[in-house]
């Protein structure tokens, strides 16, 4: 993400300035949100951003399946920062409204001004209908289905009601990408049947294969010097989660990422990195990042899969 360029006017400010927050702000205000990471646009990645390229061509909306960290927001990003459009996502969850997508009337414009549409804060969903941009409905199944319900019009119609104001038209070029966790992971909805209905193009994402997750970690790692013995010993860690029948959620490429960047840290440090410390690292990572099933001992599957793998 880049951040606005320093101007003459925020170097010559005092102390006192750049101490507050408005100081810095401009220092630290994403203006242009392209991943900081470029996508390994291989494999399945290659064939998702293709068919996002043709439904958008199409106007059909597409979603976007998989299990945790298998790149389903970075794929959407990097496409939506391809496109060089107007661009927003959100992340929804339980807590979303449907005013946090749609939109609201600013209570102080209101009082003012009176239910118009210059007191109408429009949400990113109508932001982006109204300018012909591309919204991302990010981990869609962890809203509640009157939230999800947002989106039957705007998919049906591509139209939206706002409050008091009347029905809005999106512009052609509007796009809406959705993303969500397979349906039966712990803490998410289903996506309700009537939006089921109206998205049209489903993309899976799975665990990547072994080269292009390899070429994942050290796109994710770009500062870390981590020999290849390592790199490949993390990997076949994470692979062994995938396999276990202890585990309800297996690691993600978050957790290879973490443990590349620590054993790639110590291995450059002049006490370099012993088998048994990085065996270590690699129990610290996956901790946290395994949900074993009811009744099974975390801290004895991280152990048996790690011992299986680094002979410490
Ligand atoms: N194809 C890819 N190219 C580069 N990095 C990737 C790719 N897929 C996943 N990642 C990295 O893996 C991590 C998880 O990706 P993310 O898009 O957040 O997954 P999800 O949204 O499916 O949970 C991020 O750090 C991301 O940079
Ligand atoms: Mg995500």
């Amino acid at each position: 993400m880049a951040a606005k360029k320093e101007s003459s006017k925020d170097k010559t400010a005092n102390k006192a300035d750049r101490d507050s927050f408005s100081g810095i702000f401009d220092d630290i205000h994403v203006i242009d949100d392209t991943p900081e990471v470029k996508l390994v646009n291989k494999g399945q990645y290659k064939d998702a951003f293709d068919l996002l390229e043709d439904a958008e061509a199409c106007q059909l909306t597409p979603m976007l399946v998989g299990p945790p960290g298998t790149g389903k927001t970075l794929l959407a990003r990097s496409y939506a920062a391809s496109r060089g459009r107007q661009f927003e996502w959100l992340t929804l969850d339980e807590s979303t409204k449907p005013v946090h997508l749609v939109g609201a009337f600013d209570p102080v414009a209101t009082i003012n001004k009176g239910f118009v549409k210059e007191a109408f804060l429009p949400g990113a969903l109508t932001r982006m209908m109204a300018y012909g941009g591309i919204f991302l409905a990010n981990e869609l199944n962890r809203a509640t289905e009157f939230t999800q319900n947002s989106f039957l019009e705007p998919l049906e119609e591509r139209s939206i009601m706002l409050p008091r104001l009347g029905r809005i038209r999106a512009r052609d070029d509007f796009f809406l990408i959705c993303a969500a966790n397979p349906g039966d992971m712990a803490g998410t909805h289903r996506i309700s049947e009537a939006l089921k209905d109206r998205i049209k193009v489903w993309i899976n994402l799975d665990y990547p294969s072994r080269v292009v997750e390899m070429e994942i970690i050290k796109a994710n790692t770009p500062e870390t010097k981590i020999s290849k013995d390592y790199l490949e010993l993390t990997h076949q860690i994470i692979v062994e989660t995938r396999k276990s029948r202890e585990i309800e959620r297996p690691a993600s490429v978050r957790s290879a990422i973490a443990i590349a960047k620590l054993a790639g840290r110590k291995e450059s440090s002049k006490e370099g990195l012993s088998s048994a410390a990085f065996a270590k690292i690699a129990k610290q990572v996956l901790k946290g990042g395994i949900k074993v099933r009811p009744g099974i001992n975390e801290d004895s599957v991280v152990q048996k899969i790690v011992s299986s793998v680094v002979r410490a």
